[in-house]
């Protein structure tokens, strides 16, 4: 989480900065800062909260500046913990991305050197490091770098320093990229933050560190202590529409394109997923990997895998894969899934297997992103730009394309591919007034309840997972998704009278299981929700009928929860693109 951005050009650097951070702030928004020298001086603004359409800054107009959009880690959301933060001479100001894992100690050994803290950020015990080296060392960049290398964790930092005037950074885990248009240099987390500026990137790679001065840039490898030539290339980045057209968030515009994206998932040829569904028909076992929404993804994927692959999938949270490790061999194929390619959790999880020499394949939202890069292969969801912090183009998109490669595995390619294009009419026929006005009616039920239960049952196990993590993220209401064989055992005893429950329910054979379920409920004084295909019973209080599909039920019993989730956060006046604690891209664990 965090994004960090510098700047040094033609232009007006705070204004350059100011739109990057917005572009950036997907990543975190609980406080901002903009630091630029003026004058042989560092000017920072910083403030919490929203980074504002338009800033009125303490600086002039200048050509140089960092900034920085933060997520919290260490230390409360204030302006005094908000980055940049000032060395003791305000010579120079530094922010971060990640968390420096050894933090206590450092900030232990420097205090005991008589070091006094002004903030409750690890990113003071770098400023601290840096500056106790330059004790020692010649130049700042010098310092920088043996400071660097006593961090532990992800770590990514900038820092301006106002003596040289230039910027320095150095990567290592936490995504840095670097943009070059003649004279101008751009320097982000995420290359969505200047891309309309510049074309022409250059990659940072982990252990490397950027200097700009006088309009130009130097790679340096801390490692291996050299200079490195690498000259910017042209990446095809994807564009932010940051268009919400007709709609009034980007949740719901984005919620209507799946009927497109779902296609747009699956626009592989056969021809281009021959050599992928080979290594596939070969390899002994398949691990899917991802976190979150994503991780609901890799459950569903390897669910269609299984049942309709017939390969041996086994699904891991990226967070979990340690118990994993030593059973996944270079005869297994891991496929990591993730809407932004720079979740630190899967991509600690790829750099182990791939050190091991596990053959790593991934389904990613991003282009350029790191996961890209670390991967042997990659599929692109080609969603667009998700820009509500909630996933859900990305998500359905995902398991799209799980479903055609599960499919192609079993010669059934052309079937899929049929299958995608009823439910996209399908849903096109869903996204009615109608659906809209009889969800956002349940939604004013619903916003009376805290605690929810949502039932689901084999294709529809992940989905319930689903379902509930979307309404929570955006609801804050306690949402909670289970297989319906769990009921029994546990959960039934928190059924009271007027607790909702939310069972999926499809025309399959799991179908009775479900309205035995809901009937347990109900008898016990659950308001009861059905979703899903139409079914000829009364145990259901409401029930919300589904876009028709034959087996990729999945797709169409999602989105509902995804509009009740909207509906839900509208009737609750909830931030519903940038929800509370969360950030688009976790680039930290
Ligand atoms: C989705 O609604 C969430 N924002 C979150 O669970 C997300 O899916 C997760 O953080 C993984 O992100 P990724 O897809 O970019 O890897």
């Amino acid at each position: 989480m965090c994004g960090i951005f510098g700047y040094m050009g033609k232009s007006n650097a705070p204004y350059i900065i100011h739109q990057g951070l917005k572009r950036l702030e997907y990543r975190g928004y609980d406080s901002w800062g903009i630091s630029t020298i003026e004058k042989g001086n560092i000017v920072t603004t910083k403030d919490t909260g929203h980074i504002p359409e338009s800033i009125k800054l303490k600086t002039n107009p200048t050509t140089v500046g960092i900034g920085h959009t933060r997520w919290a880690t260490h230390g409360g959301v204030t302006i005094t913990n908000a980055h940049p933060h000032y060395s003791t001479d305000r010579s120079f100001v530094l922010a971060q991305n990640g968390i420096v894992e050894n933090y206590t100690e450092l900030k232990a050994y420097l205090e005991k050197l008589g070091y006094i803290f002004d903030t409750q950020v690890d990113t003071e015990v770098i400023v601290k490091l840096v500056e106790h080296e330059l004790k020692t060392t010649k130049t700042l960049r010098e310092a920088l770098i043996k400071a660097f290398k006593q961090l532990e964790g992800r770590n990514t930092v900038i820092l301006l320093d106002s003596k040289s005037g230039q910027i320095l950074a150095i990567r290592n885990g936490s995504p840095l990229i670097l943009g070059v248009k003649e004279k101008d240099i751009y320097l982000a987390s995420d290359p969505l933050a200047f891309n309309q500026y510049c074309r022409d990137i250059v990659e940072i790679n982990n252990g490397e560190m950027i200097e700009i001065k006088d309009g130009k840039y130097k790679l340096f490898d801390i490692k291996k202590d050299k200079y490195i030539n690498r000259k910017p290339r042209e990446e095809k980045l994807l564009e932010i529409d940051i268009d919400k057209e007709k709609y009034e968030h980007y949740m719901i515009k984005e919620i209507v394109e799946q009927q497109h994206t779902i296609l747009k998932a699956t626009e592989y040829t056969q021809k281009q997923l021959q050599p992928f569904i080979k290594r596939l028909k070969e390899t002994e076992n398949i691990y899917t990997i991802g976190a979150g929404t994503a991780g609901f993804s890799a459950d569903q994927i390897a669910y269609y895998l299984r049942k309709i692959g017939k390969k041996n999938a086994i699904s891991i949270k990226s967070y979990e894969t340690e118990s994993y490790l030593e059973n996944i061999s270079p005869n297994d194929t891991v496929i990591a899934i993730s809407q932004s390619g720079e979740t630190a959790d899967t991509l600690e999880a790829v750099e182990i297997l791939k050190e091991r020499g596990v053959y790593i394949a991934s389904i990613i939202n991003m282009p350029g992103s790191t996961l890209s890069r670390l991967s042997n292969s990659y599929f692109m969801s080609n969603a667009g730009s998700e820009i509500c912090v909630a996933s859900t183009k990305v998500f359905t998109s995902q398991i799209s394309f799980g479903y055609l490669l599960s499919k192609t595995l079993v010669g059934e390619y052309t079937d899929a591919k049929r299958e995608l294009r009823t439910i996209s009419n399908n849903l096109e026929d869903f996204f009615s007034k109608k659906t809209f006005k009889q969800i956002e009616n349940i939604s004013k039920v619903l916003k009376e309840k805290e605690h929810f239960f949502v039932l689901g049952k084999g294709q529809n196990f992940h989905i319930a997972q689903e379902g509930a993590l979307k309404i929570k993220e955006i609801s804050y209401k306690h949402f909670e998704g289970f297989a319906a064989g769990e009921l029994k055992h546990g959960v039934i005893a928190l059924i009271e009278e007027g607790t909702p429950v939310l069972s999926i329910v499809s025309n399959d054979k799991n179908v009775k299981d479900l309205i035995s379920a809901t009937q347990e409920v109900k008898a016990r004084g659950a308001l009861t929700i059905g979703i899903g295909d139409k079914q000829d019973t009364d145990c259901f209080d409401y029930f919300i009928e589904v876009a028709k599909s034959n087996d990729l039920k999945a797709i169409s019993n999602v989105i509902p929860f995804q509009l009740i989730s909207y509906y839900l956060a509208k009737e609750l006046g909830n931030n519903i693109d940038k929800p509370r604690n969360l950030a688009k891209s976790v680039t930290v664990k």
